[in-house]
């Protein structure tokens, strides 16, 4: 099993030979996975839907907008800018294998980008590996537990039989998110730096 959170994109992709460039009918966002409107704890409102290739302008502001610890949190490891060859990886999902949802505010005129909930099917085609991200000013309000259950249903809905997340030792915001849905925590074999959580689905 990799130990880098950074291959969450890119594992999907090169299982499948996806070409970017050639596969077209594996970039359309699926038909069945309908965009929704959620209420935070803070009373605000939250268009949550699939993500698209044409939503890497958002993701690109998004990573460059997050405080260096969600960013070490999320990537495991310094992203001092987010390159292009990163967000298409992001971006440029084959929904047969990768999953992502955008969390946009109804609020506020400008779009942007407050939450991304990810997973990329594993190569033993059974399991999944998932990440979840939350804009700083927008943590604790519960946007990180929609995303991860809009996430959690999908992948049940596809036939996935576990899902797993590999994250820092110290990382207790998402210790605490992932215990409330319900995965549980194993000390990582290869990084004693790392734990996984693990959900069976
Ligand atoms: C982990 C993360 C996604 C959680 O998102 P979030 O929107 O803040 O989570 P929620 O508001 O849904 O809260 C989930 C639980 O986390 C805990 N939590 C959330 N914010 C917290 C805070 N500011 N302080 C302490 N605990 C907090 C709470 O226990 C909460 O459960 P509760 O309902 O019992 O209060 C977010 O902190 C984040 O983006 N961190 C940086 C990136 C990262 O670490 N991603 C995970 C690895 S990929």
């Amino acid at each position: 099993m990799s130990t880098s959170r950074n291959t969450v994109p890119d594992r999907g992709a090169r299982a499948a030979n996806f070409n970017p460039n050639t596969d077209v009918t594996t970039l359309a966002a699926p038909a069945d996975v309908p965009e929704s409107v959620v209420t935070l704890l803070d009373g605000s409102e939250v268009t949550i839907r699939v993500l698209r290739k044409e939503d890497a302008g958002l993701e690109r502001e998004f990573i460059r907008n997050l405080s260096p610890e969600s960013r070490w949190m999320r990537f495991l490891g310094q992203i001092s800018e987010p390159g292009d060859a990163l967000i298409r990886k992001l971006t440029e999902l084959d929904y047969r294998r990768d999953m992502a949802f955008i969390a946009l505010p109804r609020q506020g005129g400008v779009e942007r980008a407050i939450g991304v909930s990810r997973y990329s099917l594993a190569p033993d085609g059974q399991s999944c590996e998932c990440a979840v991200t939350v804009a700083d000013a927008w943590q604790g309000k519960g946007l990180g537990t929609v995303l991860m259950r809009d996430l959690i249903d999908v992948a049940r809905r596809r036939g996935i039989r576990s899902m797993f997340s590999i994250d820092a030792n110290e990382n207790e915001r998402m210790r605490e998110l992932a215990r409330d849905l319900g995965f549980k925590r194993e000390r990582d074999p290869g990084d004693a730096t790392r734990v996984i959580h693990r959900l069976m689905l």
